[in-house]
């Protein structure tokens, strides 16, 4: 009775069906054309006003027969391309196309994950993809962790958690009662910055540990710093070690950061955001050396392992820490009090409502295991250090430093541009590309000068598009 027509035919299965199917071809087609470099650019550059106009002028379907093919396909061409192999630019994966399936089967379904109901399945699936986590990361039975919205959020949780911890009093109930403080790298990612400012701890609350040559925090200064904080009435709750840093992909020493907690009794976080999934490399997992030391970590599952955005795990040693970072409870209640529990999820995450991401991970874990995570951390640092040995032959171009991950930085340096005019070429460099098209990457500041920087996400890119790259910038800064 109440059932419009619209909402009979908006709704219809036959009609979803059709057009389901239609679309699966069509990402099929645009996966192999993608994955050989053929098909559409990486991106078809528009201003952002044109791509604006683009879409408020975009007419509605109507009675098309298919009418969603259009718009797919439109959706499809003005959006940037990662499964393209010369796609080098953002730390965001080509998702694995089955994970994207799941994607699709949890964005049908809904759950909203708060409580046990809402989701009974991905509940459950979380906690089997957190434990094969805190499992890999070589922490005991008592380790746990959920999935939640991006590293920034993961971050501003974990760093949560650690002032209920660490901070003394009351902090969730009557709030800060001292100056608070955290340790973090120069080079770390600035969610960390924010994540201080909201909890409002200000500008002294971020203590910015400079870092060597390589970009990793000096650890050797941390006694210094921390020292110098406590003088200040500055009280240090927490160390974030950067597993690795966004822009050039360096790794603190996590052991030594490991020690230093120990001794003062600190909350140790790592923003393994980006780096964490070397866990699963036996090559590089060395890379990781002391994470297991860590009370919390965060890994984004749709940077180095291949799910669809956004998937991150925020992962803590003593599972029981994340309960409290919420619970409106004093802090004398804080053994066991029976009301942990894991498949009610929204105690924990700074969500309410979320996206059924654990299916994601699942998906990726029951079709091919472990595996795959290594093959494809692996396949890329690898590459990472390809390219630079590659870059390290060109007379014209400088390697920023020896990658760690594949965050690969550069500069274009020809003989006769003086120095003060690098960045200012650079830069240029750097625009051409992004309007030409056919290459994607982007560009960083490193020891205050420009670099072009790439990530190597998709593993389809070999030396012969990285080549091209080298090829490309050289004929784009001749005509500079
Ligand atoms: C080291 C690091 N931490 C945190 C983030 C933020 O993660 P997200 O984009 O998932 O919020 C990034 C993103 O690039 C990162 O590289």
């Amino acid at each position: 009775m109440y059932m419009t027509e619209l909402l009979k035919k908006a709704y219809d299965a036959e009609e979803f069906r059709t057009a389901g199917h239609a679309l699966i071809d069509q990402l099929a087609n645009y996966l192999n054309q993608a994955y050989q470099g053929k098909g559409p650019k990486v991106l078809e550059w528009k201003s952002p006003e044109e791509q604006l106009a683009f879409w408020q002028n975009y007419a509605p379907a109507g009675n098309a027969p298919t009418p969603s093919t259009k718009l797919f396909a439109d959706l499809l061409q003005h959006s940037i391309h990662l499964h393209h192999k010369q796609y080098m630019g953002h730390q965001v994966a080509p998702p694995l196309p089955h994970s994207a399936l799941a994607s699709l089967l949890s964005a049908l379904m809904n759950n909203g994950m708060a409580v046990y109901e809402m989701g009974p399945a991905a509940s459950a699936l979380e906690k089997v993809v957190a434990q094969t986590f805190t499992r890999a990361l070589g922490w005991g039975e008592a380790a746990d962790g959920f999935l939640t919205s991006g590293g920034t959020l993961a971050n501003l949780t974990g760093l949560l958690s650690a002032r209920r911890a660490k901070a003394g009093g009351d902090v969730w109930n009557r709030g800060n009662s001292e100056k608070l403080a955290l340790m973090v790298s120069a080079e770390a990612h600035y969610c960390v910055d924010r994540a201080v400012r909201i909890m409002g701890w200000g500008e002294e609350g971020v203590i910015k540990v400079p870092v060597n040559e390589r970009l990793q925090m000096r650890t050797d200064l941390l006694e210094a710093y921390y020292q110098q904080a406590r003088q200040a009435g500055i009280r240090v709750i927490a160390v974030v070690g950067s597993a690795c840093s966004t822009s050039s992909g360096s790794y603190d020493d996590l052991e030594a950061i490991s020690r230093f907690c120990r001794r003062h009794d600190l909350w140790m976080h790592v923003d393994g955001a980006h780096g964490g999934g070397a866990i699963f490399s036996p090559t590089y997992r060395h890379l990781l050396t002391g994470v297991d030391g860590a009370d919390s970590v965060v890994i984004d599952i749709h940077k180095m392992l291949m799910a669809p955005s956004i998937t991150t795990l925020l992962l803590y040693k003593e599972g029981l820490q994340a309960y409290h970072t919420f619970s409106q409870k004093a802090q004398y209640l804080w053994e066991q009090s029976g009301d942990e529990e894991w498949y009610n999820l929204a105690k924990r995450t700074f969500e309410c409502t979320k996206h059924m991401m654990s299916a994601r991970v699942f998906t990726i874990l029951h079709l091919y295991g472990t595996q795959v995570f290594d093959d494809y951390v692996t396949t890329l640092y690898t590459l990472g250090r390809t390219f630079a040995s590659m870059l390290q032959q060109q007379p014209d171009f400088e390697l920023a430093l020896e990658p760690q991950a594949n965050i690969v930085c550069f500069r274009y340096r020809p003989q006769g541009v003086p120095q003060q005019q690098l960045d200012a070429l650079n830069s240029r460099i750097r625009r051409k590309l992004l309007e030409g098209g056919d290459f994607y990457i982007v560009q960083t500041t490193l020891h205050e000068q420009v670099y072009l920087r790439t990530t190597l996400m998709n593993p389809f890119t070999t030396e012969v598009e990285l080549n091209g790259l080298l090829k490309e910038i050289r004929t784009l800064a001749h005509g500079l």
